[in-house]
């Protein structure tokens, strides 16, 4: 259920071992596409081959959750978003899991992959599902095994990367454990789902808090006049690894999981216990902020009105290499920028100038910029500038 980023590798690599995979997902365009063989994720290494192997023939989409009646293990990976207060939105979640319960049967096995709060799989999924299915649980099996993927190398991920399953109860992870084994090679099964849920959440915190670190270290190193890179590159060994600075973090994932325990620790009137979390996410937001003003200072060495200059961000993705502008911290400075009457305009080697224009910024090309923004390289490049003052 959800043939996206995360969902169409994990149904090609289970096609790929010999079982027969429906992949059921509300975008018909996509399911044409697949069952013509062809992968609407062309940046996705190693799936063009898979999707041209078996798309339309051991993986076939639909966008009818009634055509996967027949099968006897359920996935279920569509996207969960937080609204504007950080707290998830499971309607697409719990639209997916009722249309499932409209469609299981004794005996089956149904695994949650979407990254949830801790309790989610045992407290309100099992209840759409028994809710919908008229079944009770022991009658089928539930579970979460948390994607792991990263995009770009997501299939080398499932082939090599640890990936670990939790079941409701016992015997569900026993019955997961056992399906899953026979297409994920690097499997560990552990006592619950709450816990299989709880790792993906713990690393998302580990990478926003960590980046968080990296970016005071680099803010404070700037201040001092000293080389960051450097200083990290001799910082780092076995015990300690301080991260890359950055404009922020995006994504789908990163930004997102911190805020699934955050409120729950204000649910439950204990703030004090994630303080540190809500720390490195407030001050990663805010590093566009910082990008900025260093941005705006570097304008003052050109010999032209501020409102005059051409900015030009290049790369907007939230990260480099992946096609993906959910989140993006680039995106946001870029706007922040233009908020503020600058011309801004941006570069990405990911996207079209529609796209771009989609996004909300004029394309432009560095070589017709006045001030040039690496977001990845955390650059400032001037190009037509009057020498500094002093
Ligand atoms: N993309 C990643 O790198 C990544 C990594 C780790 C975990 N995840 C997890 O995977 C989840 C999904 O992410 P994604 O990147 O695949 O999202 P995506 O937006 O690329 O794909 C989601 C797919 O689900 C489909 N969909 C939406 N509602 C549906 C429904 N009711 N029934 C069936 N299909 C439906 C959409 O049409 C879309 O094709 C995330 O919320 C996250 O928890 C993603």
């Amino acid at each position: 259920m959800g043939l996206g980023n995360a969902g169409l590798p994990l149904a090609a690599v289970i096609a790929n071992h010999g079982i027969q995979v429906v992949g059921v997902d509300i975008d018909r365009r996509r399911c044409d596409l697949i069952n013509s063989g062809k992968n609407p994720i062309p940046h996705e290494s190693g799936l063009d081959e898979l999707i041209s192997r078996h798309g339309g023939k051991e993986l076939v989409a639909t966008t009818e959750y009634r055509d996967a009646s027949s099968c006897s293990v359920f996935i279920v990976i569509v996207p969960l978003f937080i609204d504007e207060n950080h707290n998830p939105d499971f309607r697409t979640l719990e639209s997916s899991f009722r249309s499932l319960g409209g469609v299981l049967k004794r005996g089956d096995l149904v695994v949650l992959e979407t990254t949830v709060p801790p309790g989610t799989t045992e407290g309100i999924a099992l209840k759409w599902l028994e809710e919908s299915s008229g079944l009770r649980l022991g009658q089928f099996y539930l579970a979460h095994s948390p994607e792991r993927i990263m995009t770009g190398c997501s299939i080398s991920r499932l082939r090599e990367f640890p990936k670990v399953i939790g079941g409701v109860d016992e015997r569900s992870g026993i019955v997961a454990y056992d399906v899953y084994r026979r297409f994920i090679p690097n499997l560990r099964l552990v006592s619950s789902a709450r816990v299989a849920e709880m790792i993906k959440v713990m690393e998302g915190c580990y990478r926003d808090v960590n980046i968080a670190l990296a970016n005071e270290l680099f803010r404070i190193s700037e201040e001092l006049g000293i080389d960051f890179y450097e200083a990290r590159e001799h910082a780092n060994h076995e015990y300690c690894h301080i991260h890359m600075p950055s404009t922020g973090v995006g994504g789908h994932c990163i930004p997102v999981y911190p805020w699934f325990l955050i409120n729950e620790m204000v649910r439950r009137e204990r703030a004090e216990n994630a303080v540190m979390l809500r720390t490195a996410r407030e001050l990663n937001d805010r590093m566009i902020h910082y990008w900025m003003d260093r941005i705006i200072d570097a304008c003052m060495h050109i010999d032209k009105p501020l409102a005059e200059i051409r900015i030009c961000i290049h790369g907007i993705t939230y990260r480099q290499g992946a096609k993906e502008l959910h989140h993006s911290r680039n995106l946001a400075l870029a706007k922040l920028l233009k908020s503020r009457g600058l011309k801004v305009g941006a570069h990405d080697e990911m996207l079209s100038r529609e796209e771009i224009s989609k996004a909300g910024l004029e394309w432009m090309d560095p070589k017709d910029a006045d001030l040039v923004f690496n977001s990845f390289e955390l650059s400032v490049k001037l190009r037509r500038h009057r020498e500094a003052p002093g």
